[in-house]
């Protein structure tokens, strides 16, 4: 007889009651860290309306759920020499700790001049959590011929004890038009890619594989890729975003595999968090996962911040997740 697993995610009702965002402020594509010192950091995509200047933005919380502390500095002063600099878009950071005093950011950072229509991954090293980070001299991920490369998130396989890098090819930013550049045909393709890398976390090492691309259902795109591995049911869930970025369609999913290299599942329900469900967030994006160490209680749980609408601009919202199997 074959039994069929599906993983479920479901948000938690305790998290339901709280829809408010967690940060007053303009906090696009977060990705949190839990750092071993027991702090979380939050790591957001540039801030260019205000003096100074922020190249990337970062926020700490003794919790996920908060309560968030905004941190004036730039964990990033200098998006490297490959970009258009600082003050240019930098987006969608995503930090790693290798050990004590030893941190990654991955960034998609801005191309100059001709290609400044373009991004690609950059990587930056750092001995705090909050930088600053000095950036390598090359991207460490530029297919400019695909659309470049955006939306890195480091992710550490319990399983194999290896590292990898998830990121987006853009491939809507060389589309033919309509809704974030891509639902003109003929649409381009917007690859997530899982990219074996070294243990010092910036030098890929064996074969990168596709393990999502956008279907006819995501609309233009499919981006901000974060990979997580749910320990009690020995399933890896793929979040990801859809739709654009800048409409109400934008919303956070997830699909699963009992295998790191895929074949990934898209959940059957539907979105996991969408504009007019029962959270409130309008156009939710860009969840990164964490363990909420303690919980309510003592037990770990599982939570995501994202970001959605707010009257700064995409703030950051943080629900606990309860991940099922049925
Ligand atoms: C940028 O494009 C223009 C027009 O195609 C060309 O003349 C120029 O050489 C290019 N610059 C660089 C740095 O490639
Ligand atoms: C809770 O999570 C922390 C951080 O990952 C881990 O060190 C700890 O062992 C976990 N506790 C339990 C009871 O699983």
């Amino acid at each position: 007889m074959f039994t069929t697993l599906v993983t479920l995610l479901s948000l938690s009702s305790l998290s339901l009651a709280s829809t408010s965002p967690l940060l007053n402020h303009d906090f696009p594509d977060p990705s949190i860290l839990l750092d071993s010192s027991g702090t979380y950091y939050a790591f957001a995509t540039s801030l260019l309306s205000t003096s100074p200047q922020k190249n990337i933005q970062v926020a700490s919380a003794p919790s996920p759920l908060g309560p968030w502390s905004y941190i004036e500095t730039d964990p990033l002063p200098n998006p490297g020499s490959w970009t258009a600099g600082p003050g240019s878009l930098t987006w969608a950071p995503s930090v790693i700790q290798l050990s004590q005093n030893s941190y990654i950011m991955y960034y998609s950072g801005q191309l100059s001049g001709n290609n400044s229509a373009y991004h690609c991954i950059g990587a930056a090293k750092s001995t705090s959590p909050t930088g600053p980070y000095s950036p390598l001299s090359q991207p460490i991920a530029c297919p400019l011929s695909l659309g470049g490369a955006i939306d890195p998130s480091g992710f550490y396989d319990p399983v194999s004890g290896d590292r990898f890098l998830v990121y987006k090819v853009d491939g809507n930013s060389i589309g033919h038009g309509g809704s974030c550049g891509n639902t003109v045909s003929p649409q381009i393709s917007t690859p997530i890619i899982l990219q074996p890398v070294a243990p010092d976390g910036m030098t890929f090492i064996g074969e990168k594989v596709t393990i999502l691309d956008r279907t006819e259902e995501d609309g233009p795109l499919v981006e901000a890729p974060d990979l997580w591995y749910d320990e009690p049911t020995g399933t890896y869930v793929l979040f990801y975003s859809n739709h654009c970025w800048s409409e109400q369609g934008y919303s956070v999913n997830y699909a699963t595999s009992k295998d790191l290299t895929g074949v990934y599942k898209r959940a059957s329900k539907g979105s996991l968090i969408a504009t007019g469900d029962g959270l409130g967030v309008v156009a939710p994006g860009g969840a990164s996962a964490v363990v909420r160490v303690g919980g309510d209680n003592g037990k770990n749980r599982t939570s995501i911040v994202f970001h959605g609408n707010c009257p700064e601009g995409r703030c950051l919202f943080g629900v606990d997740i309860n991940i099922g199997v049925s």
